[in-house]
């Protein structure tokens, strides 16, 4: 787009005034991005104003100023975490040396295919979401979609950042290329399996707000330990912006949890279904649904990929500087999953292959934190029932026990049983059906669907029934 003040126009701190060659990417880009954007992001809309957060600056007074905005003008902005001075590579077979701020050459092809498999879930997700403004419950949750969606644009820029400053022509090419996929395309999908399913309706939203960009925490979490340090600083402001979406799918959840509960209580039964709200069942089937699907995205227990990425120093454990041990791995060992016979049981393996695991193992103990806080508000409810995680084997479709068939309690079982039960453990048709009949827009300020809670307080400081989004 020529003529836009590049500096003004996109707010960024990585020196985009002064470096001709980015600029000129991006002017090239930009247009094809906001192509994509009216094509694929939220479906109607466009042109209201929304209160939305947008970052100028990375400081702490900049990085989330709150007004209206019509999405299209959104602000995508560029930027990286504060540098950290003398920053080491803190890992891997280059541990100690100071941190590339060039991409290592003999690693050009790896690093460029990392960060472009992080980059396609950022488009991905706008595209599955893109229809649920039509039916969103309050105002309220339709401006948390529309942030979200505005930022996974951001991370996009974020990534097409780094292709493009770092990657030359071939950076270039991807970078188009992540516009050209398309969630569940039969031709040209998106990368990774839980990104070509349907979002299609907003229980399974929140679930993968929840679960799914909660993967894309720790992901993130282990690229920022990573040794090419533009990389590392870009992820290390993303999970700033990440975490409000992991919000929304925690105090989303919550709230439906809640309101089932308060629908339990009044009518004196367990099936809320007859009083418009969605069963405690329901729930559980979803959540097997989201958590296996997510689990997924970490890839097999034993991967030779994952172990080139550490001893390269390219992608880190969650946390590695914060843990106590030689950060090389050769001869330290893991616990991983076996299968024996119809048992699942555990074994010792290489430390390196088993990263995957290690991550997952991550994100396990992670996820486990809101089902406690959901389960908080069931117990005060004086109900008696738990929500609970299924085993890990359960409903997997990459790793060990995609081959076999696996209980939510993590029985191997045999297909006749799977067949019989996996109604009870994921949802079914009429369980979609129902969630889908609930789905009638609410958009009277400060009014919420009959399924959901209203949240305990609004964004920004600004009431609950505050006009998040002008309608009118
Ligand atoms: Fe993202
Ligand atoms: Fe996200």
């Amino acid at each position: 787009m020529p003529g836009i003040d590049y500096n003004e126009r996109i707010p960024n701190n990585v020196s985009l005034a002064d470096n001709r060659r980015l600029q000129r990417a991006l002017e090239e880009w930009h247009p094809k991005f906001l192509e994509w954007w009216m094509q694929m992001g939220p479906d109607g809309f466009q042109a209201k104003d929304v209160y939305l957060r947008t970052a100028v600056s990375v400081d702490a007074q900049g990085w989330a100023q709150f007004d209206y905005v019509k999405m299209p003008d959104y602000r995508w902005g560029l930027f990286l975490a504060e540098p950290e001075a003398g920053r080491t590579i803190g890992f891997g077979d280059h541990m100690g040396a100071p941190a590339w701020q060039d991409v290592p050459g003999e690693y050009r092809g790896v690093l460029r295919r990392l960060i472009v498999t992080q980059g396609d879930t950022e488009p991905a997700s706008v595209e599955q979401q893109r229809h649920l403004g039509r039916t969103c419950p309050s105002v309220y949750d339709l401006r948390n979609l529309f942030q979200i969606n505005v930022e996974e644009g951001r991370h996009l820029w974020a990534m097409v950042y780094l292709l493009d400053a770092y990657f030359g022509r071939d950076g270039r090419e991807e970078s188009e290329a992540l516009l050209q996929r398309r969630s569940g395309d039969r031709d040209k999908p998106r990368i990774l399996g839980a990104f070509n399913e349907k979002t299609p309706d907003w229980l399974s939203y929140l679930m993968f707000t929840y679960f799914t960009d909660r993967d894309g925490k720790y992901q993130l979490a282990s690229l920022a330990e990573s040794g090419f340090d533009p990389l590392s600083r870009t992820c290390r402001f993303m999970l700033t912006e990440e975490a409000h979406h992991l919000f929304v799918g925690e105090t989303g959840i919550g709230r439906v949890v809640q309101r089932t509960c308060e629908l339990m209580r009044e009518g004196k039964t367990d099936d809320v279904r007859r009083l418009g709200g969605i069963d405690l069942e329901t729930l559980q089937r979803y959540i097997n649904f989201h958590y296996s699907v997510s689990l997924d995205l970490f890839g097999s227990e034993i991967s030779t990929n994952a172990a080139n990425f550490y001893t390269m120093g390219l992608k880190g454990r969650f946390e590695e500087s914060k843990k106590r041990d030689d950060h090389r791995l050769k001869d330290s060992t893991y616990s991983i999953n076996e299968l024996d016979g119809d048992r699942i049981s555990t074994r010792e393996a290489p430390a390196l292959p088993s990263l995957n695991e290690r991550l997952r193992d991550d994100y396990i103990a992670d996820c486990q934190r809101g089902l406690d806080r959901w389960n908080q508000v069931i117990k005060k409810h004086e109900i008696d029932a738990e929500l609970r995680l299924p085993h890990r084997g359960f409903h997997r479709a990459i790793g060990l026990c995609a081959e076999v068939k696996v209980s939510p309690d993590g029985r191997v079982i045999s297909e006749a049983e799977w067949d019989a039960k996996k109604h009870q453990w994921l949802p079914s048709e009429s369980d979609k059906q129902y969630v889908q009949s609930l789905m009638q827009p609410v958009t009277e300020i400060g009014r919420f669907a009959n399924w959901i809670a209203p949240p305990a307080r609004g964004v920004n400081g600004r009431p609950v029934d505050f006009e998040y989004v002008r309608l009118a």
